[in-house]
């Protein structure tokens, strides 16, 4: 069986990149929507019916024991929601959200940026103060958060350079807020971690999914053997699209490297 990797578009390579990366074992199949990316503007039951949709599609006809949703905007919206409709199967959905919140979790006073699906859904904020409260010291946490819209678009483009003023204007409201840490809490954001680093105080920590994501799912794999037993490894990915748009190859290439993978549309 297969390990599922959804987004909402292509954004959502960069983290199974580095899943591959980390774990190359495994056999992949990547769903990104295509046809109705972007969802961060959408709303929560558009979000919802969307994910369950690709969650559902990947169970039935991908073989997929395991499902991730490399999308913040979905795992925001919709994980909690899709996690209870299949409680009582053997399939295992899980996010991208819980793992950076985690990560933030180390710190006190803590930046989030997202879109704006995703700031509105107060996710992280509420995410993180869970875990804040099961601290045994307590404490005081403050946490900012900030939606960056155009930053999405801006990667599709390949704008990289022209998003600079975006970006300054987008971390402006953070600079007097002495920040410990910044979630990247966006699929797209880290194709801008060098600007946004270059921004801001070397003493803030940059949580980006990238680099997490990968780890905690290792972690979680060698804790539940019942989904890493039912794995294959033949080394494969796929990758799925629901358009085949124009910037599909392109993006795909970009984000994912330059393995090619088989690129499917649905
Ligand atoms: N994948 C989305 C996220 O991480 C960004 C793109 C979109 O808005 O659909 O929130």
């Amino acid at each position: 069986m297969r390990i599922g990797i959804f987004d909402s578009g292509l954004g959502g390579l960069i983290i199974a990149k580095s899943i591959v990366k980390a774990m190359p074992q495994y056999d992949y199949v990547y769903l990104g929507d295509t046809k109705r990316v972007p969802y961060g503007n959408r709303s929560h039951e558009a979000v919802y019916q969307f994910t369950r949709e690709a969650v559902d599609y990947l169970f039935k006809k991908e073989n997929c024991a395991l499902v991730i949703l490399a999308c913040n905007t979905a795992s925001a919206r919709a994980l909690r929601r899709i996690q209870k409709d299949y409680k009582n199967t053997n399939k295992k959905v899980l996010g991208v959200l819980i793992p950076a919140a985690e990560g933030a979790a180390e710190f006190k006073r803590i930046g989030v940026l997202g879109t704006s699906g995703t700031v509105s859904s107060g996710a992280f904020p509420k995410e993180i103060l869970k875990l804040w409260k099961n601290k045994p010291a307590g404490g005081r946490v403050k946490i900012f958060q900030n939606p960056a819209p155009l930053l999405v678009p801006l990667a599709e483009e390949g704008e990289t350079k022209n998003a600079l003023p975006f970006i300054k204007k987008y971390l402006q409201v953070f600079l007097n807020k002495k920040l410990d840490a910044l979630v990247l809490g966006c699929t797209h954001y880290p194709i801008f971690k060098q600007e946004i680093k270059k921004l801001l105080p070397r003493t803030i920590k940059i949580i980006s999914q990238d680099e997490i994501v990968p780890k905690k799912l290792k972690n979680y794999l060698a804790r539940h053997q019942e989904i890493s037993k039912k794995l294959s490894k033949d080394k494969t990915t796929k990758i799925l699209v629901t358009d085949m748009t124009q910037s599909v190859k392109k993006l795909s290439q970009k984000w994912f490297g330059k393995a090619k993978p088989k690129l499917v549309s649905l």
